[in-house]
Order: structure tokens, then sequence, then C-alpha cells
């Protein structure tokens, strides 16, 4: 199937939007509280917040179309000077369909052209379905951190790296 990777334009945010927020309530479900759901989706993707991101220059967000569809988007930045792979998330109706892929392949190609050796990600120690994938991208665990996000709530995560 044809997958097309666009940027993603400020147009786009409101499905963007919903897309996450249907990604989320699927993946997270049983790994992190409803409560914790709720109060990262209203943090991360607020319009206001993802029109910010789409104005920085040093965050790059990509969608993937699959037969036109929307299928699911990814978003990078500088993080400590290496490039990182701060959110994937393909919608469950299409996932496995190689749009995890194709995005991962497009944002290494940004930062192997801006001269980066390797990308960083955060992923939940849980995240079972993620970790296959990042595998299957050639990624692998270097480390693993435990960050309080406010409210009572933390991120549990291992953070993988892959070389170019
Ligand atoms: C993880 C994710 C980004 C992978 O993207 P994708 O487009 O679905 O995956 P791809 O088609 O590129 O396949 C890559 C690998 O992912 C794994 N995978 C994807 N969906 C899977 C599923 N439903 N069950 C088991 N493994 C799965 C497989 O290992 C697959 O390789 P294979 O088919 O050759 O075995 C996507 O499934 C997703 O958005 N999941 C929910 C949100 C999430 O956890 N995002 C990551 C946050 S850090």
């Amino acid at each position: 199937m044809p997958i097309d990777i666009r940027p993603i334009a400020p147009a786009d945010i409101p499905a963007i939007a919903a897309l996450a927020r249907a990604t989320w309530l699927d993946a997270y479900a049983g790994i992190i509280s409803r409560a914790q759901i709720d109060y990262m989706l209203a943090q991360r993707y607020d319009p206001a917040q993802l029109k910010a991101d789409t104005e920085n220059p040093e965050k790059w967000l990509h969608q993937a179309f699959i037969d036109g569809i929307r299928a699911g988007f990814a978003a990078c930045e500088i993080c400590g000077g290496e490039f990182k792979l701060d959110k994937l998330y393909i919608h469950p109706d299409m996932q496995r369909k190689g749009a995890g892929a194709a995005l991962i392949a497009h944002v290494a190609a940004i930062a192997r052209d801006r001269g980066y050796p390797g990308m960083i990600l955060a992923v939940n120690k849980k995240n079972e379905q993620a970790l296959r994938a990042y595998a299957r991208y050639g990624f692998q665990v270097r480390d693993k951190t435990v960050t309080d996000i406010g409210n009572g709530f933390i991120m549990d995560d291992y953070i993988m790296e892959k070389h170019f």
C-alpha cells in the first residue's frame, strides 16, 4: 500500500489531536491510568501547543497517509544535543501496515542530513508493542528513567537509541 509522508501544517492540528487521543486511549489503557492519559493529552496535544511545535525550527512533525487515509504521525526534536523521536502514534485501525516504519525512516533521514549520528527515544517500560516495533527498527535500550511529570504522575521509561 502506498505510504505518503507529509509535514504537519496548522490546518492538520485538529485531526492530529483526535488521532493522538484515539491512539493513546487504546495503547495506554492497562499501562497508565485514565487520569494520567487525560493529563498527558492535555499537556502535549493542546492545539496551541501543537501549533507552537509546528512553528519551532528545532522540531519536526510529520504525518503518514496510507491510501490517502491519515494513519499516524511522528514528532522529533533536539534534546540535550541529540536527535530525539518525541512522538510516534499510529491509529489503532492503521497499525502494522508499515506507517511507523515509514515515519521512522523519514525522520532518520532528517537526522542524518543534519549530521546526527543516531536518534533516541523514551518508551514506557510496559509498552510491549512499541518495544517490539522499536527493536524491529534497530533501536536498543541504552538507559532507564523515571520522570515526575506533576500531579502525582510519573513516566517510567526506557531510553532507546539507534545508530545510523
Ligand atoms: C508502535 C507503533 C508506532 C508501530 O507502528 P506500526 O505502523 O503499527 O508498525 P509497523 O507496521 O511499522 O511494524 C513494525 C513492528 O511493530 C510491531 N507491531 C506493530 N503492531 C503490532 C501489533 N498489533 N502486535 C504486535 N506487534 C506489532 C511488530 O514487531 C512489527 O513488525 P512485524 O510486523 O514485521 O512483526 C504503533 O503500533 C503504535 O502507534 N502503537 C501505539 C502507540 C505507541 O505505543 N506509540 C509509541 C510510543 S513511544
